[in-house]
């Protein structure tokens, strides 16, 4: 990704002292700043105060995080292992990359296990940029035939995403992003309305601070907008990312992405779910009763965060004192309700019999 003018990954191994940086995404999008991670706590407080989010990239900063801890002490591999599963439950590429450096460490002696974790983990950063980068070029294929089965060329190809499924997200391009850079890099005019994402507002403070940088055309709408937006004929498809997707094709993302298919569905325009086939969980086939929902602080929903005239960044409580809150993270979004997920395997209809055959 592009920041200012110069290439970024969302986190990179830095060879002088051998600490994990990251783009610290609490900080965004008033000041850029890299963090440096050095140990198993700093990559769980990583996760867990979301400087990094978005299911693929906690589960390359889970990888980090074992060789991180191994370095620190090789015999904690099984402490390492479990305070890092625990740091956030429902994107599953977590489990899926701390599977992998477990696979990797069984017939490694103690002495070598740090290396080893570090070579899986920089192995899974190299293979997510790849992967993102061929989901955003089989994406941009069916954008294009939106595009060019458009009456009216004299407005862009209007694309509604939620949350932030970006560069950010990921190591780089992200998945529903990446659909979108590449469609616009083969020539599509394209503008995004960017949902704001409630509570945490990642499409307010990320999606719209990574659209400008890499220079895509954007509108910040608030949460409830998108249906409206349809009802006018001024949404051509969404694109959105996900989490976890059950074998079956339900998808779990940021919460709202439900309500955004049903009126999707409604108005008879595409819901597309760009996703790495590592955020299937191959164990899981209904996803309304069997997907973990994050369920977080009350601080999120009853306080806005923000920049003041002076540039400081202020909270302020939105609601009474004393109100009971809750606040999901996530929803689920029925089979049903996806017109197609798109992989870095291809195109699919979200059925059993076709997701199935992604299992490696
Ligand atoms: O709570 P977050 O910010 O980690 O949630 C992120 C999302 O919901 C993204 O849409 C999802 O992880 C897909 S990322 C490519």
């Amino acid at each position: 990704m592009n920041v200012n003018g110069q290439h970024y990954q969302s986190i990179w191994f830095d060879e002088s002292d051998g600490s994990v940086n990251i783009i610290d995404q609490t900080c965004l999008p008033h000041r850029f700043e890299i963090a440096s991670l050095k140990n198993l706590q700093d990559a769980c407080h990583a996760i867990e105060a979301m400087q990094v989010r978005g299911a693929p990239l906690i589960g390359v900063t889970a990888a980090y995080g074992m060789y991180l801890a191994l370095r620190e002490d090789p015999n904690q591999l099984a402490v390492a292992l479990d305070r890092l599963a625990a740091t956030r439950p429902t994107a599953v590429n977590l489990q899926w990359a701390l599977s992998r450096v477990n696979a990797a460490l069984r017939n490694t002696v103690v002495a070598e296990r740090a290396a080893a974790a570090l070579q899986q983990a920089r192995a899974i950063e190299e293979e997510d940029s790849a992967i993102c980068e061929a989901i955003g070029e089989n994406g941009a294929v069916l954008l294009q035939e939106i595009w060019n089965a458009k009456a009216d060329l004299s407005n862009p190809l209007n694309v509604l995403t939620h949350c932030n499924a970006g560069a950010l997200a990921t190591v780089d391009w992200g998945t529903a992003l990446a659909v979108i850079y590449k469609t616009a890099a083969a020539g599509v005019p394209i503008h995004v309305w960017v949902d704001e994402t409630r509570p945490r507002n990642q499409g307010a403070s990320l999606t719209c601070w990574e659209l400008a940088q890499q220079g895509i055309e954007h509108t910040l709408i608030v949460d409830n907008a998108g249906g409206h937006l349809m009802q006018q004929g001024l949404v051509d498809c969404c694109v959105v990312g996900s989490d976890r997707t059950t074998v079956s094709g339900d998808v779990c993302n940021k919460i709202g992405t439900y309500l955004k298919a049903l009126a999707a569905h409604d108005n008879n325009i595409p819901f597309y779910v760009a996703l790495p086939v590592s955020s299937i969980d191959f164990t899981l086939s209904d996803g309304i009763a069997e997907i973990p929902i994050e369920e977080r602080d009350a601080r999120e929903v009853s306080h806005l965060e923000g920049i003041d005239e002076y540039g400081d960044v202020q909270q302020v409580r939105l609601c009474p004192e004393e109100v009971a809150i809750s606040n999901y993270g996530f929803d689920v979004t029925p089979a049903r309700l996806v017109s197609k997920i798109i992989t870095e395997k291809g195109v699919f209809a979200a059925e059993q019999s076709l997701l199935q055959k992604l299992r490696a």
